[in-house]
């Protein structure tokens, strides 16, 4: 196999230029690994006139993407734009339709249209790669589809959005606030171009839905994935997970469960010794549990040019050599529609509350949450900021059901001002 593999790159930002600038690197290195040379033919990106800090002139540009993707001179059209609609979706749809296999490091594209991409792909006998949309720099979606195939898998959970981390991090080490942090991301170029899908949980969610449809068989269903951002976190939820021993995460769960398919990514608090409760900064981590394996830590780098391009560019050598895999690695028809289950496997919550500091409240309290059938371990009012007074309490095990119930029952009594936090607190 000497013909060279030739690509056609679409999208020249942050990972695109990381392709390219591993593709011209060590493209000595990449024709001895695969066994043939691997070329980029023709790319594409909206300003043809920016400099990029990469060397272009030898390729063709193509102002339009989905011109790229139907060029016959290219083998693997390298979606590397974003965006679930538009040109991301017009362009990986023209490129499969007209015989070429894909790349792409897109979560959101792949976690609402994978299930039809995956189809037309195997329709025409293609394949789609997506390494660097999940976490990253780790191989997860290899780790998954390969090295623990053989394996039941029982759960899969992990930290996937490293924004997320850098801020509840540097908030319990600086003693910052969310907002400042979040400014300090924004800053230092951390957040999407819309900063709700880092912080409202949803590019973490797209992740999930991907790694729970390879675990699990099933059609990614992000719809089904339960979304609840960090926004409301506060400093004092931080110190007081900490005082009893956890540290808060935005943390995604995927398993399988008599009560159906669970996907949530909501924060938790996890134990602070665990290997999730001690992960730093911008950092990812996803733990995979199988019957046979028992359990699998992967840690690494989420994003990034460097990590991203390095996923990238494991996937084009996959298709160099000839290694075709199923997008979600089993053939897309034979995928479930796996009930969504209605209610996680009961837990114990962290619920705040600011509380009128009146006589009768806390009776009040407990009496909704006993309504609901919510037990109280721990309970505690720590201050009387005016006018209410800031109450914790921490719950024996009990269903999310269970606390929605407890919730809106609270919120019909006229003692608690604001919208509790509750946070779930995993034993792992
Ligand atoms: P980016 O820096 O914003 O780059 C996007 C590129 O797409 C730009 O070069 C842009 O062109 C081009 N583009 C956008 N719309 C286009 C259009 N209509 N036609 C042609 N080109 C178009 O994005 P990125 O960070 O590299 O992310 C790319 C993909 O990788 C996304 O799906 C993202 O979710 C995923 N990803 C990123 C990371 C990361 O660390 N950045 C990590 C994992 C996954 P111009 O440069 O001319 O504007
Ligand atoms: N915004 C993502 C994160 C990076 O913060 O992890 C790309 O997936």
């Amino acid at each position: 196999m000497t013909e060279p593999l030739r690509l056609g790159i679409a999208g020249l930002g942050t990972v695109g230029v990381g392709v390219v600038k591993i593709v011209r690197r060590h493209a000595e290195m990449l024709e001895r690994r695969c066994g043939r040379p691997v070329v980029i033919t023709a790319v594409s990106a909206r300003d043809a006139n920016k400099d990029r800090g990469v060397a272009l002139s030898g390729y063709a540009w193509e102002s339009d993407p989905v011109a790229l993707a139907k060029r016959d001179d290219i083998d693997v059209f390298v979606e590397l734009m974003g965006g679930h609609e538009g040109p991301a979706k017009d362009a990986t749809e023209a490129a499969l339709a007209t015989g070429k296999n894909v790349v792409s490091a897109n979560k959101a594209l792949l976690a609402i249209h994978g299930q039809a991409l995956a189809e037309q792909a195997e329709a025409a006998g293609r394949v789609i790669r997506f390494e660097a949309a999940v976490a990253g720099g780790i191989p997860v979606i290899k780790s998954l589809t390969e090295g623990l195939a053989g394996n039941e898998i029982t759960r899969v959970m992990g930290v996937m959005n490293g924004t997320c981390n850098y801020i509840l991090t540097r908030m319990e080490a600086t003693g910052q606030g969310y907002n400042t942090l979040f400014e300090e991301c924004a800053r230092l170029g951390y957040l999407e171009a819309d900063p709700n899908l880092d912080v409202g949980g949803i590019d973490a969610g797209h992740k999930l839905a991907l790694l729970s449809s390879i675990a699990f068989g099933n059609k990614p269903a992000f719809d089904d994935v339960v979304l609840q951002g960090i926004q409301r976190i506060e400093l004092e939820d931080i110190r007081h997970a900490a005082d009893m021993g956890y540290r808060i995460k935005l943390l995604g769960v995927a398993q399988r469960t008599a009560r159906g398919l669970e996907q949530r990514m909501t924060p938790c608090l996890v134990p602070a010794n665990s290997p999730l409760g001690q992960l730093e900064g911008g950092t990812n981590m996803v733990v995979i549990e199988g019957d046979a394996v028992e359990q699998v830590v992967l840690r690494g780098p989420g994003a990034g040019e460097g990590p991203t391009a390095s996923a990238v560019a494991g996937d084009i050598c996959d298709l160099a050599r000839g290694f075709r895999i199923s997008t979600f690695g089993q053939p897309a028809t034979s995928l479930q529609d796996l009930p969504a289950a209605q209610t996680g496997l009961p837990a114990p919550y962290y619920l705040r509350l600011g509380l009128q500091d009146k006589p009768g409240a806390l009776a009040k309290v407990a009496s909704a949450l006993g309504d609901a059938g919510v037990s109280i371990d721990r309970m505690r009012q720590y201050g009387h900021s005016e006018p209410t007074a800031p109450v914790l309490i921490v719950t024996h095990k009990c269903t999310s059901t269970m606390l929605e119930a407890a919730l809106e029952s609270l919120a019909s009594t006229d003692v608690v001002d604001s919208d509790p936090v509750a946070l779930r607190i995993e034993e792992l």
